[in-house]
């Protein structure tokens, strides 16, 4: 079976908001490729830069003229090297030249190409054989931040983990349920609600944050007893969004409260013990490693987790490492740009027992290959909505995942 790459496409597509993005086609001898970027509204300073200064229209370009005439003729099962060929023709540290959606979508339709030419699935030629653990899927239900407009909550996103799920099925199952429970709770609380909903498919009612939990809270506890197994609470603060460089504080605009980062401490850990939440990203913003440390020695049963404080790169979480800041990383390919250097920062991140949690960006596609790289690159966790039809196309796939596993299916283990 040959993986020679014969032809490479590029063309404009719309993600879930409507925003113009790229997507890539890569045909081989024997098979194809394809795959399209996310985009994100909260995005961490350090991130790859998204698209050229021309945006998708010079991405497209820069694919046609410089790209594919050095990737006809090389293997797409050749990931290193093409990935390493992304960053010589870039020629920058984080792709301002072609884009890290560009550098994302050609990696990505590298190894989606290589697969299908090989006649196997995306994360069975990523991970191998062993490659049969299936990841929890963390799910936003409730959100307001940058995500939603008017007074929904400053916090950004309320999820929900079904930790003691017996398998993938049960856990999404699960997580409509928390979904559908929260509207229902909503329409009795909130005289306001119009059954509104912010990018990725969260509620987004006119509550406080703490409303907003004790209303997660609750919907989760009732699941709890009706599933017959356990689903925990969790936040994405995405405080870089709150914070005020000038006066050094966050700022929560629609509660009226400003809080300094002391304040911001005691906020987060009062809320980690009041609601038992198991999963906190992004409580401190992006270059406040030593709050994160701070937090981090203080709390047990939490994961802690760093999205725009790492953006998936091998560098900053290093950082992180040698600090004790956070115990868990998201990963977002389009941050960093290359399947490789997502591969680095998720191995790095394992041998440090930090968890790496495969995630979905704000802006999505219909496109499903994170499902394969949370199992192909053996993920504990998925972070990727549980309504609207761009995040259900991954929580189908990991369905499907599952069931093509067959027994050798499992959950994977969380270390919380
Ligand atoms: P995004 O952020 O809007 O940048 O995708 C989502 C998140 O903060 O996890
Ligand atoms: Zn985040």
């Amino acid at each position: 079976m040959s993986t020679v790459i014969e032809d490479v496409k590029a063309r404009k597509i719309f993600n879930s908001r409507g925003e113009a993005t790229i997507e890539v086609e890569i045909t081989t001898a024997d098979g194809f490729g394809v795959a399209s970027a996310p985009s994100g509204a909260s995005k961490g300073k350090a991130e790859a830069i998204a698209y050229p200064p021309g945006g998708v229209d010079e991405a497209i370009r820069k694919v046609e003229e410089l790209i594919a005439p050095e990737l006809i003729g090389m293997n797409a099962d050749d990931q290193e090297e093409i990935d390493n060929l992304l960053r010589e023709v870039d020629g920058t540290k984080n792709f301002a030249n072609i884009g890290g959606n560009t550098a994302y979508a050609v990696s990505l339709a590298a190894a989606d190409a290589a697969a299908n030419s090989y006649n196997m699935p995306l994360f069975q030629y990523l991970g191998g054989y062993f490659a049969c653990q299936l990841p929890y899927p963390l799910g936003n239900v409730l959100g307001g931040g940058r995500h939603a407009l008017g007074k929904a909550p400053d916090i950004q996103e309320f999820l929900v983990l079904p930790v003691g799920a017996p398998n993938f099925m049960a856990a999404a199952e699960a997580n409509v349920r928390v979904h559908r429970k929260v509207r229902d709770i909503l329409a009795k609380v909130d005289p306001y609600f119009t059954g509104g909903k912010g990018d990725e498919g969260a509620w987004a009612p006119t509550l406080t944050n703490e409303k907003a939990l004790e209303v997660v809270v609750r919907a989760c506890e009732e699941v709890s007893s009706e599933v017959g197994f356990e689903c925990r609470v969790g936040l994405d603060v995405a405080s870089s969004s709150l914070w005020d460089p000038e006066k050094q504080r966050y700022i929560y605009v629609n509660e009226g409260v400003e809080r300094d980062s002391g304040e911001q401490l005691e906020y987060i850990l009062s809320l980690i013990s009041k609601y038992r939440l198991i999963y906190v990203e992004d409580p401190f913003h992006e270059e406040d490693f030593e709050s994160f440390r701070e937090l981090t020695s203080k709390v047990r049963g939490c994961l802690i987790c760093g999205d725009d404080l790492f953006v998936t790169s091998e560098e900053r979480l290093k950082v992180g490492i040698e600090k004790g800041a956070g115990n868990a990383i998201i990963i977002k390919v389009n941050q960093v740009g290359t399947l490789t250097d997502t591969w680095r920062t998720i191995r790095l991140a394992k041998e440090n027992n930090y968890v790496p949690i495969v995630s979905h960006r704000s802006g999505e596609t219909t496109s499903f290959h994170i499902a394969h790289i949370a199992v192909g690159l053996g993920c504990p966790i998925i972070k990727t909505g549980v309504v609207g039809g761009e995040r259900i196309a991954k929580i189908n796939e990991l369905i499907y995942i599952e069931e093509i596993l067959g027994e050798k299916a499992k959950m994977a283990r969380l270390k919380i």
